[in-house]
């Protein structure tokens, strides 16, 4: 099935959008913050903003898209599935690479809690869908939620990297100069927060829209394909 003209056009709005987004959160903390280490100096903290930015966004926004490109819609569904739990357990690999272990502000809280509910989700999954044992009616139970499950993770990915940017400035600046942080320059992290913002928007356009939802009525329906064993 070839892709609406419109379909493309967001698709790859969305491509270019995750690429700017991992583009600035590495410059941001490569120019901006001061590059990265690996020795247990200050510097390694900036692997976190690139690590969570990559993993929780860019790459969960991807996965989630996988299953609208109508390109994809006349092949096996099972194929995909495989390709969007991948592309989701690289995404926590990611991220729990990039995790800083600590609860003191409210980016710390939603930061775990999007961890916790990202791996109850990857692992209910992984047994829901992907388990050739696993009934029926336990999948046409999970579906909704899934769904509903894996749009709440990102609101709060994206909620998690826009605070966790926002309480670095505050850190950063403030702890920098004694000047309020209002006489301080704007740093090139309020773009950074815009464009993980577009990204996400963009992403529950794409979502929110019925007409490029993947057709169940070509025998690759959940029910069907377990019913013939894929
Ligand atoms: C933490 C990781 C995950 C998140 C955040 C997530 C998120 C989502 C979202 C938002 C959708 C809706 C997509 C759409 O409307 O087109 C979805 C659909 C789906 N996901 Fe996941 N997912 C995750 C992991 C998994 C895993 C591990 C599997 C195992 C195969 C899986 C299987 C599915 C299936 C079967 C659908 C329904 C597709 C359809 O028929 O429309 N997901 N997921």
């Amino acid at each position: 099935m070839r892709p609406s003209v419109s379909f493309s056009v967001t698709y790859v709005l969305c491509l270019c959008l995750g690429l700017l987004c991992l583009l600035s959160v590495s410059c941001w903390s490569s120019w901006w913050r001061g590059g990265f280490s690996r020795d247990g100096s200050a510097l390694q903290f900036n692997w976190h903003p690139v690590l969570m930015a990559s993993g929780l966004v860019v790459l969960c926004g991807h996965a989630v898209l996988v299953y609208r490109v109508p390109l994809t819609w006349k092949q096996k569904k099972h194929t995909w599935k495989l390709l969007h739990a991948g592309l989701m357990l690289l995404a926590l690999l990611v991220s729990v690479l990039g995790h800083i272990p600590d609860l003191y502000s409210l980016h710390s809280w939603v930061g775990i809690c999007t961890v916790l509910m990202f791996t109850v989700q990857l692992v209910l999954g992984l047994a829901g869908f992907l388990l050739p044992c696993s009934p029926l009616w336990l999948r046409s139970t999970l579906k909704p939620v899934h769904v509903w499950m894996g749009k709440a993770i990102l609101i709060l990915s994206l909620t998690s990297c826009v605070s966790g940017i926002n309480e670095k400035l505050f850190f950063a600046l403030n702890g920098s100069s004694g000047e309020p942080y209002n006489s301080l320059p704007a740093e090139f992290a309020n773009s950074l927060c815009v464009l993980i913002v577009a990204f996400g928007s963009v992403v529950f356009g794409v979502l929110s829209r019925s007409k490029w939802q993947r057709p169940e009525t070509d025998g690759e329906s959940d029910h069907l394909l377990s019913e013939i064993g894929t």
